[in-house]
């Protein structure tokens, strides 16, 4: 069959301005550059992107707190997501922000082709307001007792205790959480997109293969409910982008935010020259889009986006992967609680390695949280990486380098061994492509077991002088089955990977493992992995 090139463009959802990177953030970024990684081994064409989310109300009250304009606290925090990244090696062609003028200029289009279109009305709402801070409170910034099961301290969306989806108004005794003063009820008029009026392209198009099953089936409920008119502006005081013709009135963040994969990828454009903004994002468009998020943000990018793109006559997303969250004694990380690890902690005493292979063995392509244990991880490095994967290398680069000049024979010691490792290479593109890289890092340790046991099994060191050529082709069969592992695990494992090619003195590269290396000269052995010390972590 021959090799179809896919031009795709792929994007994590983009982190808020107001907060560092944790732990929690990273399994998604890590999924989708173990992703991406792979599909540009394969030999697509991949851009991946994302930004910093710089607008909205929390952004604006932390600057505030800290005595500093929104656009310092922004710029400040740009600076360390993009340094956190790159520490992960998360290979992004593009980070960038939404408080930029491609994105200013994308969402003025935007909602001007959705006012002409008739998609936008305006309504008087009753809201909460802060006469003390003189703010509109946003769902966030109120608390109160549930108005259908009484429970105390609910924010103003929902109720934690019953689930009930309600308007902060219906709060009993509501409390800013901002002065902890009592709101009063304000109106102001609002601007809102004819959701509903996109309820049957919607319908059809979440059924379109876009969702996996368990999003699908979550979406599929919102339905049930019926969709509503979706509150797009917000007054001042806000940081965002202004509305054009409107005295005070914002962009709501979560429209800018989106248009923000848009902008991103516009910037990019203007940085390669081979790239064309409209062969991406035009309606019928032959490039695909792929949006990694978490479960909480599923709505946003099923139903709010899509009906955007749809309103304007953009293409959608080919799409929407969605994962569970991080959790920590069974709790999604959170500032408030002290189980909470930022990125930067991390690397003050692991690598970034150790948790891109930890989150691969515990990642699916379903929505269940996956619980961090830094035991487990710590086990499961030191095992997989170290004992099996790198341990394959040592032993037998050892006689290469010492016996034979560091050159591998010109023959492998069990032709057919290599071949049933390379007969397994489709297997585990199967599992990287549909995002089942538990699956694949389990098959990849069931060959590296495979692999070690051959080596054990052969006793290469009881050879004698005479049986010399013997054990050059077992050594040099280790050194290429290492290899093999070392290339599938490169997407997964990129600093690993490039000490890997640096002592092969070659490229790993997923279609070159057909054939083995012979003939070849490596470089001198030096420790590719140090085992991580438990008690020298202090996270
Ligand atoms: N700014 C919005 C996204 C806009 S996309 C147009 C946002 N930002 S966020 O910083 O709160 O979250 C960014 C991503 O990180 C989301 O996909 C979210 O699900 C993910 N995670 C945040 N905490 C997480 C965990 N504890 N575990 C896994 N993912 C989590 O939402
Ligand atoms: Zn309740």
């Amino acid at each position: 069959m021959s090799f179809l090139k896919k031009k795709m463009l792929v994007t994590c959802a983009l982190p808020y301005s107001n907060g560092s990177i944790h732990l929690g953030h990273l399994l998604e970024h890590i999924q989708a550059d173990i992703w991406v990684r792979y599909n540009r081994m394969i030999g697509h064409e991949v851009w991946f992107i994302c930004a910093d989310d710089a607008h909205g109300t929390a952004v604006m009250l932390k600057s505030k707190k800290q005595n500093i304009l929104p656009e310092e606290l922004i710029f400040k925090i740009y600076k360390e997501h993009k340094y956190d990244f790159s520490s992960f090696q998360i290979s992004y062609d593009n980070y960038y922000s939404t408080h930029s003028k491609e994105n200013y200029d994308l969402v003025q289009k935007i909602y001007n082709l959705l006012n002409s279109s008739g998609y936008i009305k305006e309504r008087t709402i009753s809201q909460l307001y802060d006469d003390k801070e003189k703010i509109f409170l946003p769902d966030r910034f109120v608390k109160g007792f549930c108005p259908s099961c009484k429970s105390e301290n609910q924010y103003g969306d929902h109720c934690e205790v019953c689930g009930t989806v309600y308007a902060a108004i219906n709060l009993i005794n509501p409390l800013s959480v901002l002065s902890n003063s009592i709101p009063i009820v304000r109106t102001s008029v609002h601007l809102f997109f004819n959701l509903p009026f996109f309820s049957d392209f919607l319908k059809k198009w979440i059924f379109s293969g876009v969702l996996d099953k368990y999003v699908l089936n979550k979406t599929k409920e919102w339905f049930k409910i019926g969709l509503k008119q979706w509150d797009i502006s917000r007054d001042e005081p806000y940081f965002g982008f202004k509305i054009l013709n409107y005295l005070n009135k914002y962009f709501y963040v979560w429209l800018d935010a989106p248009v923000g994969y848009m902008s991103t990828f516009k910037n990019l454009c203007k940085k390669r020259t081979n790239l064309n903004f409209d062969e991406f994002w035009n309606r019928n468009s032959d490039c695909e889009l792929y949006h990694f998020i978490g479960k909480d943000i599923i709505y946003f990018h099923t139903l709010f986006w899509p009906a955007i793109l749809e309103a304007t006559g953009f293409r959608k997303p080919t799409k929407i992967f969605v994962h569970g969250y991080v959790t920590i004694r069974g709790n999604k990380l959170s500032k408030s609680k002290n189980d909470y690890i930022l990125a930067s902690d991390w690397l003050k005493y692991l690598d970034s390695d150790s948790l891109r292979y930890y989150y691969a063995c515990k990642l699916s392509n379903n929505i269940q949280d996956i619980e961090f244990n830094i035991y487990q991880l710590v086990e499961k490095v030191n095992t997989d990486i170290v004992n099996k994967v790198v341990n394959l290398a040592s032993r037998s680069a050892s006689f290469i380098n010492k016996i034979f000049f560091g050159k591998l024979s010109d023959q492998l010691s069990d032709i057919e061994l290599y071949m049933r490792f390379i007969s397994e290479s489709k297997n585990i593109e199967d599992l990287f492509n549909n995002r089942e890289f538990s699956l694949a890092m389990k098959k990849i340790m069931i060959l590296s077991d495979v692999a070690n046991k051959y080596i054990n099994d052969q006793k290469p060191w009881t050879l004698s002088n005479e049986k010399y050529n013997q054990l050059h082709m077992i050594a040099s069969m280790g050194v290429n089955l290492f290899r093999v592992i070392m290339t599938w695990l490169k997407p997964v494992t990129p600093s690993l990977a490039e000490k890997s090619e640096f002592f092969l003195k070659i490229k790993l590269d997923w279609k070159g493992i057909k054939k083995p290396l012979l003939n070849h000269t490596i470089s001198k052995f030096k420790i590719l992995y140090k085992r991580i010390d438990i008690n020298k972590i202090k996270l």
